[in-house]
């Protein structure tokens, strides 16, 4: 199967609403932040819908939806609350995580292998509706194949072991992971799965990713909104956006 396209880059924006409900105000607006990554070069924007709404708020999604001319890429936990409003607002897309309730961020990917039954009766409804819908997981085989199994037309993978692994200078582990979400990557083109892949990438991690063939997508959020404090939204935002095709050129 060949691999054609462009990589895209879907921007996440959880954290300005972090920012803006630090203080309890409307300020930064997300709305705002989404219209200049589009502006930007982002292909895409992510915006998570958390249980506990401690980012992004119902009237964010709904806010998306009016004003985005790039898709929505809608992540959300499988619970029933959030299928009726993926079900109710019908974005481009939906990416299943994992949530728990006092973790900091989406940690690991979601256990596709043990609850195969639940979540395809889950996401056949989305499906119905023309949301593709993905699914976030670990690159390990036995969950690229429960999420094929259960119908997904596209797979996340997450990249937060290895982008760990680089800050904390562990550059054996870094590279182990790497390798790990290379042969995913192609393991799951061969199934015929599209790949995307994040979470925790910055300019120093992005590019060895950036680089498999396979990975059609990239969402990346908390280094670019950090970012944009030193460089401006839309600077830091093409940068990323550089350094994704000076990567893609070489491959
Ligand atoms: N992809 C998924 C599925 C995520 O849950 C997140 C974090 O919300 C990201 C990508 C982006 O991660 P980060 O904010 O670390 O770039």
């Amino acid at each position: 199967m060949s691999v054609e396209g462009k990589l895209r880059l879907g921007v996440n924006i959880d954290h300005v609403a972090t920012v803006r409900n630090a203080r309890g105000s409307a300020y930064p607006d997300p709305l705002r932040a989404a219209r200049i990554a589009e502006e930007a070069g982002a292909d895409g924007i992510t915006a998570h819908l958390r249980e506990d709404r401690r980012h992004i708020s119902d009237a964010d999604i709904e806010g998306l939806m009016d004003v985005l001319n790039v898709p929505l890429n809608f992540e959300m936990a499988a619970t029933d609350e959030m299928q009726q409003i993926a079900l109710r607002h019908k974005p481009h897309a939906v990416c299943i995580v994992p949530e728990k309730r006092e973790e900091r961020t989406t940690e690991g990917g979601l256990e596709v292998a043990r609850e195969e039954n639940r979540l395809a009766h889950f996401i056949a409804p989305l499906r119905d509706v023309g949301c593709r819908v993905s699914i976030f997981i670990a690159a390990e085989q036995r969950q690229i194949e429960a999420a094929h199994r259960i119908g997904a037309e596209v797979i996340e993978l997450h990249t937060g072991a290895y982008c760990d692994a680089h800050a904390e200078g562990d550059f054996e582990a870094r590279d182990a992971e790497l390798e790990r979400l290379r042969n995913m990557s192609t393991f799951a083109h061969s199934l015929g799965l599209e790949v995307h892949a994040g979470h925790g990438l910055t300019y120093d991690t992005v590019k060895p990713v950036a680089a498999f063939p396979e990975v059609m997508e990239l969402n990346i959020g908390h280094f670019l909104v950090g970012e944009s404090i030193f460089l401006g939204l839309g600077p830091a935002i093409a940068e990323m956006r550089r350094l994704m095709d000076e990567a893609r050129a070489t491959t």
